[in-house]
């Protein structure tokens, strides 16, 4: 059919169409404006299936060997275009962003669907005729699980390394806090005292189990498509290992209609992403209630705040409160993308390709936050005056005095009792627990003597705790240790899986 008859030639589908397509539609339906970022997964992924069409007597040894050549020129194409736009503007190469390449390399291909057929079509550029036999055996269905998977694991690995700085950040600001105590709040009411350290680990145990929901989720979703096909599995006897292996993937997926429509490993990684989002937002609400000046419990780094264009006096908290808001968008593209799955028939839908844009924005916001939190947590300051005394005051050791009690026999339900009317003699008196005279106490029990004092210190109050997990001193100082340990192991298992622990960002 010569070109004239059908308006459709330059696509990769036109064979059986005669009417071109409505612009509107054509515009709307295509993903190159936003997929054009899976221009190095597409192109591995192509090298990757070469290999595998070469070894089944598909390309001789020189057309492959072209092939591959011409593949890395168009991977090359996206640092052609920062150097190009450099060039004109005069800004410097790396300042380029990744919308302004987006818009140059999506305007200089304005007839490419989508990332698999630009790069067929770039091919062609550098090695003619020959880039037609690449799409031998294989369709855009497992090549885009293909790129998404890749570009889930890519943007894993640069989760995990940045976790990674934010952890080594949260341990250096616990290990430097010492024995510095503050409140401890249940029901945001003052509850008991802890070590500033102890709270800060408990972040430090979140963001492990997010460590390894990513981690899980890689080795999940670390399994090959191509060789799926469309849907049926591939039509020719290809070597399905050639092309896992080229990828790094664990093995090849094992059923072509999961592989070709699954989007389970995108899912994982957007709930585990959220899930951070969650933690990364109590971690920001905390702080920003602990700036206040009501609080005055930290001093938020003037290097990672801004001022207020109206009131001269301020110092605002705007990377506590984005970091906040940013957590719903991933739990947005969480839910988003939940929805969009539910409900698919078996195999590819086209609904899927929506699912892109999701995942794109969530790399995003994790690898910008993740930019972010470790600088800033070493920045951080704490008032520990302040926040000691606010653990000094409003009866933060009344467990341990009704601990005291116990301890010399008193059966706890009494005991708590007898400390309840100890407070409530204090609250009339307008004192602390410490303040309350001896003759006091002794009225509410004859078990309090003199030693009653020193066991209810600001000391004795936080070392009492002294069970594993508790913020007792001596536990603290162990669960530093162990952290500090396990995370040095975690860090060069990263260094030696191609991971740099340093990076913060992708
Ligand atoms: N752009 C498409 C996507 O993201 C690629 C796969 C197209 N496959 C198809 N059968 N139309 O899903």
């Amino acid at each position: 059919m010569s070109q004239q008859q059908n308006p459709e030639a330059s696509k990769m589908w036109s064979g059986r169409f005669r009417e071109p397509l409505n612009y509107d539609f054509e515009q709307w339906q295509r993903s190159f404006p936003f997929d054009w970022r899976l221009l190095p997964q597409e192109v591995a992924a192509s090298r990757a299936h070469a290999r595998t069409i070469a070894a089944a007597g598909i390309l001789t040894p020189d057309e492959l060997d072209k092939m591959l050549r011409g593949l890395e020129a168009v991977g090359q194409r996206t640092d052609a275009w920062a150097h190009r736009i450099s060039a004109t503007s005069g800004q410097p190469e790396y300042t380029s962003s990744t919308q302004q390449i987006g818009a140059a390399i999506v305007a200089s291909a304005p007839q490419a669907e989508d990332i698999h057929h630009y790069v067929e079509l770039e091919l062609t550029r550098e090695v003619g005729g020959l880039a037609l036999k690449l799409h031998t055996g294989r369709s855009r269905n497992e090549q885009i699980a293909t790129d998404m998977r890749l570009f889930v694991r890519d943007a894993i690995d640069a989760t995990l390394a940045g976790l990674h700085a934010w952890l080594n950040a949260l341990i250096s600001l616990a290990e430097s806090a010492g024995d510095a105590v503050m409140p401890g709040y249940t029901h945001l009411q003052r509850a008991e005292p802890v070590l500033i350290a102890h709270w800060l680990l408990a972040y430090v145990a979140m963001l492990e189990r997010d460590l390894s929901r990513f981690s899980d989720a890689r080795i999940r979703m670390n399994f090959c498509p191509l060789g799926s096909g469309a849907i049926a599995g591939a039509t020719l006897g290809f070597n399905r290992t050639i092309a896992a292996k080229a990828l790094g993937f664990t093995a090849p997926t094992a059923n072509s209609m999961d592989a070709t429509s699954d989007r389970d490993f995108m899912l994982d990684f957007a709930q585990a992403a959220s899930t951070l989002g969650l933690h990364i937002s109590r971690f920001a609400e905390e702080l920003t209630l602990y700036a206040t000046a009501e609080f005055g419990f930290v001093d938020l780094p003037e290097a990672y705040s801004t001022g207020s264009s109206a009131m001269p006096q301020k110092k605002n908290p705007d990377l506590t409160e984005l970091a906040r808001g940013k957590s719903a968008r991933l739990l947005g593209a969480a839910t988003a993308l939940a929805t969009l799955i539910k409900g698919l028939p078996l195999a590819y839908n086209k609904d899927l390709q929506e699912g892109q844009e999701q995942i794109f924005d969530i790399a995003d916001t994790l690898s910008g936050l993740l930019s972010v939190l470790p600088g800033f947590t070493r920045a951080l300051t704490f008032r520990t005056a302040r926040m000691q005394s606010a653990a000094e005051t409003g009866y933060l050791n009344a467990m341990a005095a009704a601990t005291y009690l116990s301890n010399k026999g008193l059966p706890f339900r009494k005991a708590h009792e007898v400390i309840g009317n100890a407070v409530r003699l204090g609250l009339d008196k307008g004192v602390e627990l410490n303040d309350l005279p001896l003759s006091d106490l002794q009225k509410l029990s004859e078990l309090f003597t003199e030693d009653f004092y020193p066991a209810i210190s600001l000391a004795r109050t936080v070392d009492c705790h002294d069970n594993p997990g508790g913020t007792a001193r001596d536990r603290v100082e162990i669960v530093l240790q162990e952290t500090r340990a396990r995370l040095a192991t975690r860090n060069s298992n990263l260094a030696t899986s191609g991971v740099n622990p340093e990076d913060a960002h992708a």
